[in-house]
């Protein structure tokens, strides 16, 4: 019987994953968790814990009182946070992966997903069409914590044969939470405010291509890759992931189909650096042979999908 921990279900991804990890496997087979408390959707759609990451004791307590066989660990410090207090963001990437890398061990855990990110590349890598074995110098903690992260995760499948799978993920841009406090933020604040006042002042330049992808591509990839047999799974270290690649002037215009009073300035600040740092766009193409990944959103269906759902967000 599979029974699967979330970790960091009241963030961005943890919110919509919970959820459809709970319509998949059985609302009873799926314990949410986080440091603070979920939307009414998590919440109130399973069981909950309060747990801090850095608490192995609790972490261990709960596999304990679940049966839990899967753990999904999704906490962590976005990049625009982390560059704020950097030592900080470092403990909490690592020491908390730890925790789980070593409890999953000690417990046996048969099946694992930590996600890596877009950010674990840096400014000499090759930008365009990104591929999955590459240069990887990262100049943010938050992308030298999940390179690193990427590293751990190979070496505990090989050493004690954990079955740890990730994803790198690009930009995600969800409706049910704000995002977390990354350098793609942009991407979802702007549908906030473009409702809210008709006003963005966006944190980035116009012209500044990142990739991106809706969170039910996100989500489906996910699961798609914790569902695969593991014979499948050649990277075990993190799989590119692509989506869609596009710039914040490009989805200003697409979302003024739709709100054409909508006034954006752009006046770039510290993620600028961050935002130029990594790929304009990436190539996916190991995670669509090994496991049959193809995403399904592109810009325009996204931007629609977005204003269609922005105000029934309830957290
Ligand atoms: P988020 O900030 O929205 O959510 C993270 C959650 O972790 C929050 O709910 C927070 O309360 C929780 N958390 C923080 N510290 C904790 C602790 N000590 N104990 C327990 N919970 C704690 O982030 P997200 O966007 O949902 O990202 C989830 C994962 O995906 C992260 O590892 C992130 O690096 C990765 N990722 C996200 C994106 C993106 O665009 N959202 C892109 C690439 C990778
Ligand atoms: N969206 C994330 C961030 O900007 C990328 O990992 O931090």
């Amino acid at each position: 019987m599979k029974k699967i921990l979330v970790i960091g279900a009241s963030g961005q991804i943890g919110t919509d994953l919970t959820v459809e990890l709970r319509k998949q496997f059985g609302a009873e087979n799926v314990i949410a968790s986080d440091i603070k408390n979920a939307c009414e959707d998590v919440m109130q759609g399973g069981s909950f814990e309060i747990l801090d990451v850095m608490d192995r004791k609790k972490i261990s307590e709960i596999i304990d009182k679940y049966n839990i066989t899967e753990i999904y660990h999704l906490a962590a410090i976005l990049s625009g946070n982390a560059e704020k207090n950097p030592k900080w963001a470092w403990d909490i990437n690592m020491d908390s992966l730890f925790n789980i890398l070593e409890l999953s061990r000690e417990k046996k855990i048969q099946k694992i997903f930590w996600p890596s990110s877009m950010g674990a590349f840096g400014i000499s890598t090759p930008a365009v069409n990104t591929p999955q074995l590459t240069i990887m110098e990262p100049s943010t903690v938050y992308g030298i914590s999940k390179l690193a992260g990427e590293r751990w995760c190979e070496y505990y499948h090989h050493k004690y044969g954990l079955d740890i799978r990730s994803l790198r993920y690009p930009g995600l841009i969800s409706w049910k939470t704000e995002a977390g406090g990354g350098t793609t933020d942009y991407a979802v604040e702007i549908f906030y405010e473009a409702i809210r006042s008709g006003n963005y002042e966006c944190f980035l330049s116009e012209d500044i291509a990142l990739p991106m992808m809706y969170m039910d591509d996100a989500v489906k990839a996910t699961i798609m890759l914790m569902e695969a047999p593991a014979e499948k799974i050649k990277v075990r270290s993190s799989y590119n992931l692509g989506g869609i690649s596009f710039t914040p002037k490009e989805i200003e215009n697409e979302i003024k189909k739709y709100i054409p009073e909508l006034k954006v300035s752009y006046k770039p600040d510290f993620r600028q650096a961050i935002a130029e740092s990594w790929p304009r766009s990436i190539s996916d193409e190991a995670a669509q042979k090994d496991w049959g990944w193809k995403h399904e959103y592109g810009l325009p269906k996204m931007v629609q999908v977005m204003i269609e759902n922005i105000g029934k967000r309830k957290c």
